[in-house]
């Protein structure tokens, strides 16, 4: 692995664990309200984005090199709103894919092929990541007004939480 793609997946690294302490401070925002429903997603989301990390983690090992961790930047922790969350978070899922492509073309163009096919599986990953969040943001927008709605929808996030 050369040193441009070498750094790009560090980076990568810190940018998912970035995206799993950004959901965790959402997660503490719905605790705090309390909606367990929606807090739960979040730490599942949190969860999944530490996942994401070791994934690549485990990449750079496995090509017999050592991790180069970088610092962590301290996530947005106020929030005025239930949409602005989803919102944020729906921005936050379309910055992580122009990064992933970001690498991923740099693995074209370095002939890195080894990490083109890595990298295939993040892409997939975020077309289900931006779906996601599109469809909770488009709910809040829909019924996040109506209270009762709000109920219901708490409890249909801690299902998809489990
Ligand atoms: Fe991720
Ligand atoms: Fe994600």
């Amino acid at each position: 692995m050369n040193e441009k793609i070498f750094k790009a997946l560090n980076e990568q690294i810190k940018h998912e664990f970035y995206s799993s302490y950004l959901y965790l401070s959402m997660a503490s925002y719905f605790e705090n309200i309390p909606l367990e429903g929606f807090s739960k997603w979040f730490r599942k989301q949190a969860e999944e984005e530490r996942e994401h990390a070791m994934k690549i983690y485990d990449y750079i090992l496995d090509r017999n090199l050592h991790v180069d961790l970088q610092a962590i930047d301290k996530p947005t922790v106020k929030f005025n709103s239930i949409e602005e969350i989803f919102k944020a978070a729906l921005e936050h899922e379309r910055k992580v894919t122009h990064w992933i492509y970001q690498i991923y073309e740099l693995a074209v163009q370095e002939k890195d092929h080894a990490t083109h096919v890595f990298l295939q599986w993040f892409i997939t990953e975020q077309v289900e990541e931006e779906k996601n969040a599109q469809d909770n943001l488009d709910q809040i927008q829909l019924f996040g007004e109506d209270k009762a709605a709000l109920l219901v929808l708490d409890q249909n996030f801690a299902k998809k939480a489990s």
